[in-house]
């Protein structure tokens, strides 16, 4: 049977729905790629042609039932437990001693983001670096949130079960002290779930209520163009507070792109990490940060 495959045209438009949904930009040459991923959907709904499938889209009613679903097989959710060692690293030594030193004389709070968490892997490898490296870690109050615009992503986050593949980077006595392994899947204890909670939401749009000492932008800005880079900078670092740091990915565009570097209000400090002024007198070590 000859595969159903999109149309220069039907790329197009289908490209600038995503585009307008999610800011993630695609260019003409992931026609295959998308015809490939959104294949999928008209299985699962029975179509025969993509034409259908965009009648759908531009359907009022039948497009938010059918978004999540989009969405979800549009984006790219590649992540593990621990990925990038030197990341978690600078995580468990400089960073952590940084934010003890921040609340100094202050409740003992910890609110942190991963924005862009996908399956939550990264949300909950802080809580296990946390739970492991955090001095007197039961006297702290810790709040972390993991937020995307995949539901399908954030399920899976919720349930906490998963493949040897999320756990490659872990030790054995790791793996075995914060995970049950059953049916050859790692479920999360609920001390390490308990810890974290999972909210919907597009990164470019602001996060009320959202004070951040910690968040993690990881490998998801190069998915935008630059004006929605811009306005994926400005919503995030609006939710953390002075002093706060932010954590960018292995591929940092923001370095590298002038106009991107001027709209980011947090100063660099070096490859991965960004700090919000105003904060106290508290120093952020660097000998040990993330290398890009
Ligand atoms: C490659 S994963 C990154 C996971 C994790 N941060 C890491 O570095 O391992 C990228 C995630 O970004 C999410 N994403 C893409 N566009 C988004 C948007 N506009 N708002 C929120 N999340 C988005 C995708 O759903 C996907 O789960």
């Amino acid at each position: 049977m000859e595969l159903v495959k999109l149309t220069a045209e039907e790329f197009d438009r289908i490209a600038k729905i995503i585009y307008d949904r999610a800011g993630i930009y695609l260019p003409e040459q992931k026609i295959n790629l998308l015809s490939n991923r959104l294949r999928k959907r008209l299985r699962a709904l029975k179509l025969a042609t993509f034409g259908e499938y965009e009648a759908i889209l531009k359907d009022a009613n039948r497009c938010e039932e059918e978004l999540p679903h989009f969405l979800s097989a549009v984006t790219t959710n590649e992540t593990y437990f621990f990925r990038n060692e030197d990341l978690w690293n600078f995580f468990s030594g400089d960073l952590i001693r940084y934010l003890v030193e921040t609340k100094k004389g202050k409740p003992k709070t910890l609110h942190i983001r991963s924005a862009a968490s996908s399956s939550g892997e990264e949300a909950y490898t802080a809580a296990i670096a946390l739970r492991e490296k955090l001095p007197d870690f039961a006297s702290w109050k810790i709040s972390i949130i993991g937020t995307d615009i995949s539901k399908r992503v954030l399920d899976q986050a919720r349930e906490g079960v998963y493949n040897d593949y999320a756990v490659h980077k872990m030790s054995k006595a790791q793996i075995k002290r914060w995970f049950v392994c059953k049916d050859d899947k790692f479920h999360l204890t609920d001390q390490i779930k308990s810890m974290v909670r999972f909210q919907h939401h597009n990164l470019r749009d602001p996060f009320p209520g959202g004070r951040f000492d910690l968040t993690f932008l990881r490998n998801v800005l190069m998915y935008f163009d630059t004006p929605m880079k811009k306005l994926v900078i400005k919503a995030v670092t609006d939710s953390m507070v002075p002093g706060g740091v932010l954590i960018v990915g292995d591929v940092d565009p923001i370095r590298t792109t002038p106009e991107l570097n001027e709209a980011m209000p947090c100063a660099y400090q070096r490859a991965g990490v960004y700090l919000k002024p105003g904060g106290g007198t508290a120093k952020l070590n660097l000998e040990r940060a993330v290398t890009a």
